[in-house]
């Protein structure tokens, strides 16, 4: 379904002159946030995390409970897009019009809580009615909004079980990719475990066991702690101590690759937010930590702050910079499609396209030269991407071995605590659907492909 640019819905964008809008009936602001942070991800591509945290944007001024209630329905919305567009496909007869605001994320909206949430059927329809008539493009819809809804809500059974979710919730061009690279079977075990809700990761500093005991979570056999439930994460034990960070258990792997670093001088390239800067620093590492973007330096400043570990950081374009000395160990964690964190971040999925892959593998092979180059002799260097691309992963090290000074090191099991389905040839390859468990909600992986070389 396309959608037309432009509105938001109204009463939703905080306006300090404007006199304070009627207090609006309960559950309404939450609908009205969601609607207008998806035409944000839909309409202008914008990450979902940037609508959603934008300080004049509509998450601002919700309080806790309509904050979760929006965020519960565009990771639904976003994660089973391709389920909710079949369906409202069934009931509309041609394209929407163009001139009529938010009312595609409107329906998407409601379509996410009658397919998929345990909310009131008429809730949601006169919510999303309400919405409609709220928006100056929009309101000429609401006969047809809840013409569709409702029969959405008769046939909702009927519908789903129709449906192929695992396919259909895959863009066609990943999905191809994907049996190109991985096979069928594969990639509809990864497509089944993006329709799952991940589970939350912790590094610990230290005695992962007492932590997963306080916690109420899990030791992997990796190292990390899992937790299914949680509040607040700033509110959990041990975070305002310092004592853990949030870090997805494949995410955790690259930087136990380089061994025992204590002692080393290590650069840290692409580092923001940090997560792996931690893990250096807490092997006892002398860590500078470079990163283009400054805020998201700041960021990694911060939660090096937080948990008491102290780095050097420099703001530079890792293409460009010249350090002044070289580095006993390098962990490059380029930027890339990010395709291995759709789990987290469905809004992945609908935003990239292979023109990025293309660009970001020439930006990827570019900083894997770059970062040989700051490398002593006889140095380790570490390269790592969250994406399941090849052309991200195996394709960029064939051409690192052909172009530079580099020998492959290749990655054992071991070192990954003993998982053998993630060391594939050598190389360290995670997959959303490794690391099965009884409990769905302790399963999985965000996808990882790192290698480890040794300079010549
Ligand atoms: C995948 S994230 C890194 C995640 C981080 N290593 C961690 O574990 O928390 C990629 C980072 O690369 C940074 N980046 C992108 N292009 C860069 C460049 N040319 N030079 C330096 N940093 C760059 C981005 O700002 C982003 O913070």
């Amino acid at each position: 379904m396309g959608l037309s640019k432009k509105t938001t819905p109204a009463g939703t964008r905080p306006n300090r002159n404007a006199p304070r809008a009627p207090r609006l009936a309960p559950g309404v602001a939450a609908r009205l946030a969601a609607t207008t942070a998806l035409m944000a991800v839909l309409v202008d591509h914008r990450p979902l995390d940037s609508a959603v945290d934008a300080t004049d944007g509509p998450f601002e001024t919700l309080d806790p409970r309509e904050r979760g209630l929006a965020r519960a329905i565009l990771g639904i919305a976003l994660r089973r897009r391709g389920q909710i567009d079949d369906a409202l496909g069934r009931f509309l007869d041609k394209a929407l019009p163009r001139k009529s605001g938010p009312l595609p994320a409107i329906l998407h909206v409601a379509a996410a809580q009658i397919l998929f949430m345990d909310v009131p059927d008429h809730a949601a329809v006169s919510i999303a009615v309400e919405t409609a008539e709220a928006d100056r493009d929009a309101r000429h819809f609401k006969g047809l909004v809840n013409a569709v809804l409702r029969r959405l809500t008769e046939q909702r059974d009927a519908i789903l079980a129709s449906q192929d979710e695992v396919r259909l919730n895959v863009p066609d061009w990943l999905y191809e990719r994907w049996v190109k690279d991985y096979g069928a079977e594969t990639t509809q075990a990864i497509a089944a475990a993006h329709l799952l809700e991940p589970s939350l990761d912790l590094s610990v500093k230290s005695d992962p066991e007492g932590w997963a005991e306080k916690l109420g979570g899990i030791v992997l056999p990796t190292g990390s702690v899992r937790l299914i439930a949680h509040g607040p994460i700033d509110a959990l034990p041990g975070f305002a101590e310092g004592q853990w960070w949030v870090q997805d258990a494949a995410a955790a792997l690259p930087a136990k690759l380089l061994g025992k670093v204590e002692g080393l001088d290590v650069a840290d390239l692409c580092a923001a937010p940090g997560g792996k800067t931690a893990q250096l620093a807490a092997a006892g590492a002398k860590v500078m930590a470079v990163d283009i973007n400054e805020g998201r330096l700041q960021r990694v400043r911060e939660n090096l702050s937080r948990l008491k570990l102290q780095i050097g950081t420099i703001a530079a374009d890792v293409e460009t910079w010249q350090p002044n000395r070289l580095f006993d160990a390098i962990l490059l964690d380029a930027p890339c499609s990010a395709t291995g964190t759709i789990r987290r971040h469905p809004d992945v999925a609908v935003l990239k396209r292979p023109a990025d892959i293309k660009a970001l593998a020439n930006l990827q092979a570019s900083l894997l030269a770059r970062a040989t180059s700051m490398l002593v002799s006889g140095g380790t260097l570490v390269y790592c991407t969250c994406s399941l691309e090849k052309a991200e992963g195996e394709d960029q090290v064939a051409l690192a071995l052909a172009s530079l000074p580099l020998v492959l090191e290749p990655i054992r099991p071991e070192e990954v605590g003993g998982v053998e389905a993630i060391c594939r040839d050598g190389f360290l390859r995670t997959l959303p659907s490794d690391l099965p468990n009884a409990e769905p909600r302790l399963s999985g992986l965000d996808g990882f492909f790192a290698a480890r070389f040794r300079r010549l």
